[in-house]
């Protein structure tokens, strides 16, 4: 097996060479903000990346802001997430975009406490949003994430269902500056 420094070193290349062109990644000459990030990641929690970009357009077209979003109705919100399915996420995100307005001023918060308090956000999109928004460190472990460690560690049985296990190796692993970047990069990488 290699070295957790040549994995890291070999995905960063990877990743250099082969970055997918998402929308949710474009900060062009736009200041990055958190809030896209919410809707992307909350998108991505169930929906695959290629059925997500178009409607994380249309959906950041629509509602531009959080503020904005706060004052959708329910229903409106509903009705633009047929086709994504899972209505539980958009219900969540309209009441998270109401509490982000009303307690945090509008802007999303960037501690872990904070976001995992909203509704919606769980341990994925609480260290997502830390990691890819605000590029502070942070482990972030999804489905993809989980079967790159499983497989390059040989993980079996058990160990693959324990996430003290999964956390252990990520920290590991994880470089300690950019591992937002780097665990997108093993996002693309295990997405192949
Ligand atoms: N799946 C969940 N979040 C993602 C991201 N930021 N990029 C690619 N795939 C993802």
């Amino acid at each position: 097996m290699q070295n957790n420094k040549e994995i890291r070193k070999h995905i960063l290349h990877y990743y250099k060479l082969n970055k997918r062109k998402l929308p949710w990644r474009e900060i062009g000459n736009k200041l990055q903000n958190p809030y896209y990030t919410l809707v992307a990641e909350i998108m991505l929690q169930q929906t695959r990346v290629d059925t997500v970009k178009s409607y994380y357009i249309k959906f950041l077209s629509k509602w531009p802001s959080i503020k904005l979003l706060s004052q959708a109705k329910q229903s409106e919100v509903l009705t633009f997430w047929s086709g994504l399915g899972y209505y539980r996420r958009a219900v969540n995100l309209h009441k998270a975009a109401k509490l982000i307005v009303k307690n945090h001023e509008g802007i999303v918060p960037d501690e872990y406490l904070k976001l995992k308090k909203l509704p919606g956000i769980g341990e994925y999109t609480a260290s997502a949003i830390i990691g890819f928004a605000y590029g502070k460190y942070s482990i972030i472990i999804d489905t993809n994430i989980k079967k790159f460690l499983s497989r390059v560690y040989g993980l079996s049985g058990e160990q693959i269902s324990s996430k003290k296990k999964m956390y252990e190796l990520a920290i590991n692993l994880f470089p300690k500056k950019k591992s937002g970047d780097f665990a997108q990069a093993v996002m693309d990488y295990a997405s192949n």
